[in-house]
């Protein structure tokens, strides 16, 4: 496995792999990596080469987030990507990816404007540009993003649909742990009773889940389910709870095939997310 530091570097090398007729997968991340970015790069594997990207991008965190106290450990992550089975992890540094004049940004409306992104104004931005500029760095076939961050990928798949970018975008299922807690780089900022209290996300989203299984419709109903759930954790405080349409994120009253339930709660000072989709 190699690992490259520079724009041109990481390029140059695809270049050759793909001259020699190589398929590219190409799974993005901010390091600090856990099963959930692992099944990705597994999944990468249907292709010749596996790419995998650790740049925390300052340009998707918002002014009082944790961009600068975000985990890092690069070494454990190369281990961890070698293990899984990736070529070349690329690791950008922040004064190469964003130089002093740029001035060039990838925003969209509409998928937006709801549930994380009313949240946290100018996260998709951040995203969709970091997004764009590693898309073409590597250039890869296909890239995979998990189902863990539903309105990502939607966004994703939609700049990828609406600047005609020839990439294909696989999609991943959550992976949790053994209690149901989605993985996620932010539970290592849990102490051990918030661990605890953060379980009620999981569990207020199976809930609705069977909820929805037996046959409720309304939205309205599902999502008070879940508040009620959450608010017997007195460590959490609930961000959003939101029934919406899977492609366009925008509320839907009732509840129907690719209905995304989504939650955003803080446990303490530590913001989780979590979903499901109606099948
Ligand atoms: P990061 O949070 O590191 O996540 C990288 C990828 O791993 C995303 O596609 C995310 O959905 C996926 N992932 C994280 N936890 C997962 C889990 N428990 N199960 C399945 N997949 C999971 O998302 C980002 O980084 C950034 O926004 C990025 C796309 C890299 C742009 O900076």
């Amino acid at each position: 496995m190699k690992t490259v530091f520079g724009i041109s570097e990481a390029r140059s090398i695809v270049k050759q792999w793909k001259k020699e007729g190589d398929t590219v997968g190409f799974v993005p991340t901010m390091g600090f990596l856990h099963e959930g970015h692992g099944s990705l790069i597994k999944k990468a594997r249907e292709n010749d080469k596996v790419v995998v990207s650790i740049f925390v991008n300052p340009l998707q965190f918002g002014e009082n987030e944790d961009f600068g106290r975000y985990p890092r450990d690069f070494e454990k992550d190369c281990l961890f990507c070698e293990t899984y089975g990736a070529d070349l992890v690329f690791h950008p540094d922040v004064s190469e990816m964003y130089m002093p004049d740029f001035c060039t940004f990838v925003d969209m409306t509409g998928l937006t404007q709801n549930l994380c992104g009313a949240s946290r104004p100018g996260h998709f931005r951040g995203v969709c540009t970091v997004v764009a500029k590693l898309f073409n760095i590597i250039n890869p076939d296909r890239a995979y993003f998990g189902e863990k961050d539903a309105q990502q990928l939607a966004v994703i798949r939609q700049m990828v649909q609406d600047l005609s970018m020839d990439i294909e975008i696989v999609a991943c299922p959550i992976v949790r742990e053994p209690d149901g807690l989605a993985k996620s780089s932010r539970n290592s900022y849990l102490n051990d009773e918030e661990r605890k209290a953060a379980l009620v996300l999981s569990r207020a989203l199976k809930y609705a889940e069977n909820m929805v299984k037996e046959g409720t419709k309304n939205s309205a109903e599902v999502i008070s389910a879940i508040k009620r759930i959450i608010e017997s954790e007195p460590l959490a405080h609930i961000d959003y709870v939101k029934a919406v349409d899977g492609l366009t994120m925008k509320d839907l009253e009732i509840i129907g095939p690719q209905t995304l339930i989504a939650a955003a709660v803080y446990i303490g000072k530590t913001r989780l997310i979590d979903n499901f989709t109606v099948k």
